[in-house]
């Protein structure tokens, strides 16, 4: 791999890198864009527009550290081509959304799966440093653990969860059989500026807003009392941020303390054993000591993890903040009431993350709750509506 795309930023005085954003002009990928070129790296970023945008990009385009290629996934080729010369790759793109897949598993599989398969390859081959991918919380399926625990997971209950599922595989055989590091960040619905409203797979928080600013009544699928860790992207960012950069080092260290200490307590926990002294006792001497744990460690690993917030907000309160900071801006929301309709197929009642993997092993800490989330949405659809 080129040595030369490493060059070191006068302000941040670290090593800056060349990094490929697939996916860069979706609503994740180009605030991810926003903020690693706002960093000082240079970016790539591959994108067919399938369901992204170039006005999300295109305040890029006179920047020399910006290359855009339109290009998709499904071709090898082109991944090839993207990857060259780039030291990270942040795989955001994917045909998202359950619906879609229910109604096109076909299309939604050759793009998360053959897409995602691509982008491995050319990866592989170009010898990026770290291989980092937008997995997602519909791997839980149909697990009923709250909250959920990355190494737990139940049934896919949509094509797209199993696309994502099979993703998770995928990275887990490419890190064991060629050397690779693999860092999957199951994002727990998303929000922030840039989420579309439009299409007929559009997310419950940015159709509820454009439902409330044109004064109609946002549609409740369910009595409301489904719920969500809803994330917003600034948490998002951070935690791609630290997949990227945590040092080898920094990340065999969280995994020893998680692996023997943290998720053996969380097992002893489950299964209704108190914390005992002997307990503890049992769980030491069962670990393996630092040093073992360590030259058992290659430079490679694959690794999955929660990226929420670690709250809880059902579709009544979600509702109810969002009219409340939209009517800030306009005081007739403040009078409109949801309309209920029925359940959705495939849509799981609660979803809540434990975050304690990546808070010890990658120093994950999200910054933004929901609520301050929803106050900052409310004001960008505002602000950019105007
Ligand atoms: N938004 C969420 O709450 C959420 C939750 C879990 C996982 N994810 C995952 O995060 C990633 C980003 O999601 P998002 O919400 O920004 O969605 P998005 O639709 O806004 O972005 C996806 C981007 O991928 C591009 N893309 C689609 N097919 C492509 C192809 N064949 N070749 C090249 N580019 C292609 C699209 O044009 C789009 O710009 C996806 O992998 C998604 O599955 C998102």
């Amino acid at each position: 791999m080129e040595i030369s795309g490493l060059f070191f930023h006068p302000r941040y005085k670290k090593i800056m890198t060349k990094i490929l954003i697939t996916g860069g002009a979706g609503f994740i990928g180009s605030n991810l864009i926003d903020h690693f070129l706002k960093e000082g790296h240079k970016v790539v970023c591959l994108d067919n527009l399938a369901t992204g945008f170039e006005h999300n990009i295109q305040h890029h385009y006179n920047n020399p550290d910006f290359t855009f290629i339109k290009g998709d996934i499904r071709d090898l080729e082109t991944c090839k081509q993207a990857v060259e010369g780039c030291d990270y790759v942040l795989h955001e793109a994917a045909l998202g959304s359950v619906p879609r897949s229910i109604e096109d598993p076909a299309t939604t599989n050759a793009v998360n799966i053959g897409g995602f398969l691509n982008m491995l390859i050319a990866a592989r081959d170009e010898g990026v440093k770290r291989f980092v991918y937008a997995a997602s919380s519909s791997t839980y399926g149909d697990s009923k653990k709250l909250p959920k625990v990355e190494d737990e997971i139940g049934k896919p209950l949509s094509p797209y969860a199993i696309t994502k599922y099979v993703d998770e595989l995928y990275a887990d055989v490419f890190s064991k059989t060629y050397g690779m590091q693999c860092i999957g960040l199951r994002y727990f619905n998303v929000f922030g500026k840039r989420q579309t409203p439009d299409g007929a797979y559009a997310a419950v928080i940015p159709l509820w807003v454009k439902e409330l600013i044109n004064h109609r009544q946002p549609k409740i699928n369910g009595d409301g009392s489904y719920s969500r860790d809803f994330t917003y992207i600034e948490n998002v960012i951070q935690a791609n941020e630290k997949a990227l950069f945590t040092t080898d080092e920094q990340i065999a260290q969280g995994q020893y303390e998680y692996y023997n200490i943290e998720l053996d307590f969380h097992k002893y926990y489950r299964d209704g054993a108190s914390a005992t002294e002997e307990t503890v006792k049992t769980i030491h001497e069962s670990s393996l000591s630092k040093s073992q744990l360590q030259s058992k460690q290659s430079r490679s690993f694959a690794e999955v993890f929660n990226v929420a917030y670690g709250g809880n907000t059902n579709l009544i309160q979600l509702f109810e903040a969002l009219r409340d900071n939209l009517a800030h801006f306009d005081k007739d929301i403040q009078n409109i009431e949801p309309e209920f309709g029925p359940n959705r197929p495939g849509d799981i009642p609660h979803s809540q993350a434990s975050i304690k993997k990546a808070e010890m092993i990658l120093d994950y800490a999200p910054e933004y709750d929901a609520r301050t989330g929803f106050e900052r949405v409310a004001e960008w659809y505002f602000e950019s509506l105007k």
